[in-house]
Order: C-alpha cells, then sequence, then structure tokens
C-alpha cells in the first residue's frame, strides 16, 4: 500500500484560513456552536476554530450511518451531544462529505433540536459521490474519488496524524 500526498500542510492551511475569515465575517459578534463530528473532523475543529474571531464553542457527536437495503437509512448516535442546541447558532463540522448520508441525517437529527440557524462546513467533499444532496455552507476542497488518508482521515483508525492529506494508491 502506498500513500501518495494529494494536499499539501502548506495548502490546507492556507485554505483553513480563507474558510475562517469567511465564517468570521457572517458570525460577527456571536458564538459559533461548533458540534464536531468524531473523530476525522477533531483536528480540522482545532485548526479552525484557532482561526476564528467570534467565540467558539465545542461540542461534539460520533454518529454512523447504515444504508441497508432501503434508500432512506438511519442514523445511530455512538456519542451524542453533552448540552442544548436550541436558539444556538450551529456550525457543523465535517471531514469529509462522501454519499451525503451522514449529513443528511446528522442535519435532520440537529434540526429537530431548534437551533437559530445550523450551517455545514466540511474540510473535503467528493461531489462525484453523493447520493443524497446537502448544502455545503463552507468547502474547503472538491476532490475526486479517491481514499484519502491523513489530517483527520483514517484507515482503520490510523494514519489520523499525518499532516498532509494523502491517497491510497
Ligand atoms: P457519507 O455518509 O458517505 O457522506 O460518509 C462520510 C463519512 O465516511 C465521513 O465522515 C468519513 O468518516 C468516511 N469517509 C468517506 N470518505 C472517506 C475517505 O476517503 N477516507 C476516510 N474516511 C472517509
Ligand atoms: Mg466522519
Amino acid at each position: 500500500m502506498e500513500i501518495k500526498e494529494l494536499i499539501s500542510k502548506e495548502k490546507i492551511e492556507k485554505r483553513i484560513e480563507e474558510l475562517a475569515e469567511q465564517i468570521s465575517r457572517d458570525y460577527e459578534g456571536k458564538n459559533v456552536e461548533f458540534i464536531v463530528v468524531l473523530k476525522g473532523a477533531a483536528i480540522f475543529a482545532v485548526e479552525l476554530a484557532m482561526k476564528l474571531k467570534p467565540n467558539v464553542r465545542f461540542d461534539f457527536i460520533e454518529i454512523s450511518s447504515y444504508s441497508g437495503t432501503e434508500s432512506t437509512g438511519v442514523l445511530k448516535v455512538n456519542k451524542d451531544l453533552k448540552a442544548d442546541i436550541e436558539g444556538k447558532d450551529v456550525l457543523i463540522v465535517e471531514d469529509i462529505i462522501d454519499t451525503g448520508r451522514t449529513l443528511s441525517y446528522l442535519k435532520e437529527y440537529l434540526l429537530s433540536k431548534n437551533p437559530n440557524s445550523l450551517k455545514i462546513c466540511t474540510l473535503v467533499s467528493k461531489p462525484s459521490r453523493r447520493i443524497v444532496d446537502v448544502p455545503i455552507d463552507y468547502n474547503g476542497f472538491e476532490i475526486e474519488d479517491k481514499f484519502l488518508v491523513g489530517h483527520g482521515f483514517d484507515i482503520d483508525e490510523d494514519y489520523r496524524n499525518m499532516p498532509y492529506i494523502g491517497y491510497i494508491e
């Protein structure tokens, strides 16, 4: 198995700075309630938060989605939120949007808790893989259909701490 570099550490950092500027403008004067999707988005979330001007409050969720035989799947919440998000300005922080299933279930789940606003920020998106359409408010990189590792992305829990984003050749 060979890992090739796809997005350098420097490119990631620069793009996160751009996203942070945009988010800082949009949330001026508000608290940003991060909901970080574990585990992949943890690294991205910390880097993004430290570049944001508005105050960031963190919460974490760990979920898995099952698609089964029907097109409607279910969301399994492995680790739930700690705090109430009613009336809050919530930003979902995700590592990657692939088929879009996980995010669309998560969005539905969070909307049922009546936040004031709900937006999505992802480091990477693979548009060619999309099955369920999810509008992305802040999108770091669009990539082709490759299996990513590094900078939060894992293969069987390994490689998450590699500073760049690579792919398995
Ligand atoms: P979706 O429901 O298909 O959008 O699933 C997205 C989830 O699948 C992400 O949150 C990742 O955990 C995982 N995933 C998708 N593509 C990759 C990849 O290239 N590398 C590592 N994990 C991935
Ligand atoms: Mg994930």
